[in-house]
């Protein structure tokens, strides 16, 4: 691996490492993959979690979300595993449905040094919530980040608005007045800016195949996703762990990241081929689409051009040539064993 090539792909800084620890859920959201996903069910080994700490700590890693599809609360190891985050100087966050965020779980996590939580309620209405987030309980939830609020000072909790209809009207305000002002509560607006349709709570939202011609997806070069089984991908869309780049309970988080997988995967995408790639197939993702993408996402015959940083990148995988899986290098020399 060249080293303008790892400046290029700015490893750690601009990566997120998400750590499903727990792949087991006690709800059953309809716009959720969870509920339909294939893969084995399970939570994270604490010895494969210790391993993956220790390189992210070696790795320079900052922020460590603890969730992906599951419930990370449900995980019998979540103090330990934030105070060894903590210990390590990285800082632990985690999305929860917040059946399991009791006041005392929450100072628990404050005081094993989490630092923000975000929580899926979505709305102020039962009836609303009773559909959104199918099989959790309104009252239940409503009342924990009540206790959370109080119990825990340090500790920022968020609650997350998705749009949809059912929730149609409410504000941020509406939060503030159930909750009240506190230094350590915020509400975190949905960060897909339109209007989820109701017919589509009842289908997997991002997973539907798109008519839309994609030209880049950014998410393989900011993230990488660990499933409770050790396996990575780089999409927090990958749901059923279909673009497997590496696995954690032999691999680094390094090769996970730049080895020759994870490298392929890019040069696929770049090329504009991700036709071939069955997650990126069937994703519409809209919520990837970011500040590159108004150029870069639209329908067309011919491949638009490719933004400049992401062409530079483009340009150093292509001079690695082919990866010789024998001899384990690049044809055009590269670096060995990460
Ligand atoms: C999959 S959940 C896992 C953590 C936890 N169980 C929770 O609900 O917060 C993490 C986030 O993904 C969001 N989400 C649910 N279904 C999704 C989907 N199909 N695609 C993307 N995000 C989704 C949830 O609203 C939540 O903000
Ligand atoms: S959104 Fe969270 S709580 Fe709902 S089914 Fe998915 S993983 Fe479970």
């Amino acid at each position: 691996m060249s080293s303008q090539l790892k400046r290029e792909l700015k490893w750690p800084e601009q990566a997120t490492l998400a750590i499903e620890v727990c792949g087991v859920c006690n709800l059953r959201c309809p716009m959720c993959s969870y509920p339909r996903l294939k893969r084995k069910k399970g939570m994270m080994d604490f010895g494969l979690f210790t391993r993956i700490a220790e390189d992210a700590a070696d790795n320079g890693h900052g922020i460590v979300s603890l969730h992906f599809f599951g419930e990370p609360l449900l995980w019998p190891h979540i103090v330990d595993g934030v105070a060894l985050l903590s210990k390590f100087g990285m800082h632990p966050r985690l999305s929860t449905n917040g059946m399991l965020l009791t006041g005392d779980m929450a100072r628990r996590l404050q005081d094993a040094g989490m630092k923000e939580i975000m929580v899926t309620i979505d709305t102020l209405r039962p009836e609303a919530y009773n559909i959104i987030r199918a099989g959790g309980d309104f009252e239940t939830v409503r009342r924990n980040i009540h206790d959370a609020i109080a119990a825990a000072p340090d500790l920022l909790i968020r609650p997350q608005m998705m749009p949809t209809k059912h929730n149609e009207g409410e504000t941020e305000e509406d939060f503030y007045n159930e909750f009240g002002r506190h230094r350590n509560f915020q509400v975190q607006p949905w960060f897909i800016h339109r209007m989820i349709e109701a017919d589509n709570l009842t289908k997997d939202l991002f997973h539907k195949p798109g008519d839309v011609d994609k030209r880049l997806c950014d998410k393989p070069f900011e993230r990488v996703d660990v499933l409770w089984d050790g396996t990575t991908v780089l999409c927090c869309l990958d749901a059923e762990g279909e673009l497997v780049t590496g696995d954690l309970k032999k691999n680094s988080i390094s090769y996970s990241w730049e080895g020759p997988k994870a490298m392929r995967l890019r040069r696929k995408i770049l090329a504009g081929e991700w036709h071939d790639l069955p997650a990126c197939r069937a994703c519409m993702a809209d919520h990837v689409v970011t500040d590159i993408a108004p150029t870069c996402w639209k329908k067309s015959d011919t491949l638009p051009p490719l933004p400049e940083s992401y062409q530079r990148v483009y340009d150093r995988i292509l001079e690695l040539g082919e990866y010789d899986d024998e001899k384990g290098s690049w044809t055009n020399g590269g670096m060995k064993g990460c």
